[in-house]
């Protein structure tokens, strides 16, 4: 780890991956081959915040909303998952990394999913290191699934309705087990969340970068994560508060 960097390291880190489409229209190139690239990068990026200590990383790799891209682009981004999937599985079990999702999965073309369900079946027991992909991932489809599994649970007596604890229905949500992010980092510009983790980023930092996801490096990585070190999440409470915690009521 770089000595420039922060020793208070996010447990979860959380990337809208955006910016491929510019990268290689900046170029005279194809989207797709931003796509391409910016495969490569998920692989540098995963390994940086292997090295770097992160428990948890999520990359949003594919909206709800990104099916009404031209037909084209979307069987190209299919494509390139499946593929990434197979070169990777590998990597994932040598370097100890667990794969999970978060999204609608079940609606990615039989394929992609087959890749996905091995991959997650193989990688099962490592728990220092997980990295989430977000595909067919919206945060108001999430809310709609975890609503209706809540509800199913409350008719059938596994649940109480006026149970109104947030760690009670969190339960029903794609993320269930895994920690809030503590940083969202948006690359490509852009300073918007994209339906991307609403509930769960409810207190995350919040990181913005102009740098189009294919030339997205470790260093930048590293100066989110710098950032986020500067930062002081109150929760609500004063500074002062933070500062000079008293002890709570007995
Ligand atoms: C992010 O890059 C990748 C996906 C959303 C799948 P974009 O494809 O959105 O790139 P821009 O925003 O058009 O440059
Ligand atoms: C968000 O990027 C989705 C992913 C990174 C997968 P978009 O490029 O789809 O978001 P908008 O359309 O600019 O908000
Ligand atoms: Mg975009």
């Amino acid at each position: 780890m770089s000595s420039s960097v922060s020793p208070k390291i996010p447990q979860h880190v959380a990337i809208i991956m955006d910016g491929n489409g510019r990268w290689a229209q900046q170029r005279g190139l194809p989207r797709i081959e931003g796509h391409r690239r910016g495969v490569e990068t998920v692989r540098t990026i995963t390994d940086a915040g292997r090295e770097i200590g992160l428990h948890t990383l999520t990359l949003y790799a594919f909206s709800v909303e990104n099916w009404n891209r031209p037909q084209d682009e979307v069987g190209a981004l299919m494509g390139l998952l499946e593929y990434y999937l197979k070169k990777e599985l590998n990597t994932f079990i040598k370097n100890r990394i667990r794969l999970r999702t978060i999204g609608r999965t079940q609606d990615l073309p039989a394929g992609v999913q087959k890749h996905l369900n091995h991959t997650i079946e193989a990688t099962r027991e490592f728990t220092d290191y997980t990295l989430v992909l977000a595909l067919n991932y919206g945060a108001r489809t999430e809310i709609i699934d975890a609503t209706r599994a809540y509800a199913a649970a409350v008719a059938a007596g596994k649940a109480k309705l006026n149970d109104d604890a947030w760690a009670t229905f969190s339960r029903y949500l794609y993320t269930a087990d895994l920690p809030d992010p503590d940083l969202i980092i948006r690359t490509s510009g852009e300073t918007r969340l994209s339906n991307f983790l609403l509930m769960q980023g409810a207190y995350a930092e919040l990181v913005f970068t102009p740098v189009f996801w294919p030339d997205f490096s470790k260093a930048d990585l590293l100066a989110a994560v710098e950032e986020y070190g500067k930062r002081e999440r109150r929760y609500g409470l004063t500074s002062a508060q933070l500062k000079n915690p008293t002890p709570s009521a007995p």
